[in-house]
């Protein structure tokens, strides 16, 4: 059975309830349970932390083992050399994703520097990029 992670950045254990116009009504955790009952023939988990070593930590200990891993590292995408780091040193494929579309927000979210090391980056579709994400390992 395919074991997929999606890893959750900082800020985005408040969706739902953060800026609902940009990241919408529905919290993490209730997307989740749709999603996972539209993917049960994958072991797909959830991990979300507000700290960089943190999610440093899980990439590290899912990254030589998970056949994938969808990230959506909020605003550390836009600063994290440590991150991008991280993913270089895996195994494991990342998919980076992004609920609103970055590129139609502040230039500072413009550039990411995770990318790079990424198998691919969704962005843009609302929650749904973390689905398009999922599909892309299928
Ligand atoms: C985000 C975009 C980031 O720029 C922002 O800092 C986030 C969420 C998104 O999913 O659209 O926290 O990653």
């Amino acid at each position: 059975m395919n074991k997929i992670l999606i890893l959750n950045g900082p800020n985005l254990n408040l969706l739902g309830v953060r800026e609902k116009g940009i990241y919408g009504n529905q919290s993490f955790e209730e997307y989740f349970e749709t999603l996972k009952s539209q993917y049960t023939q994958i072991d797909l988990t959830y991990f979300q932390h507000n700290g960089e070593g943190a999610i440093i930590d899980k990439l590290h200990e899912v990254g030589f083992d998970y056949d994938g891993i969808v990230l959506n590292a909020g605003a550390y995408t836009h600063t994290s050399i440590a991150i991008a780091d991280a993913i270089a040193a895996i195994n494991t494929p990342v998919v980076e994703v992004h609920i609103s579309n970055v590129h139609q927000r502040e230039e500072f979210r413009h550039h990411s520097y995770l990318s790079k090391n990424c198998k691919g980056v969704i962005l843009g579709f609302g929650l749904d990029s973390y689905r398009l994400a999922v599909e892309s390992f299928l």
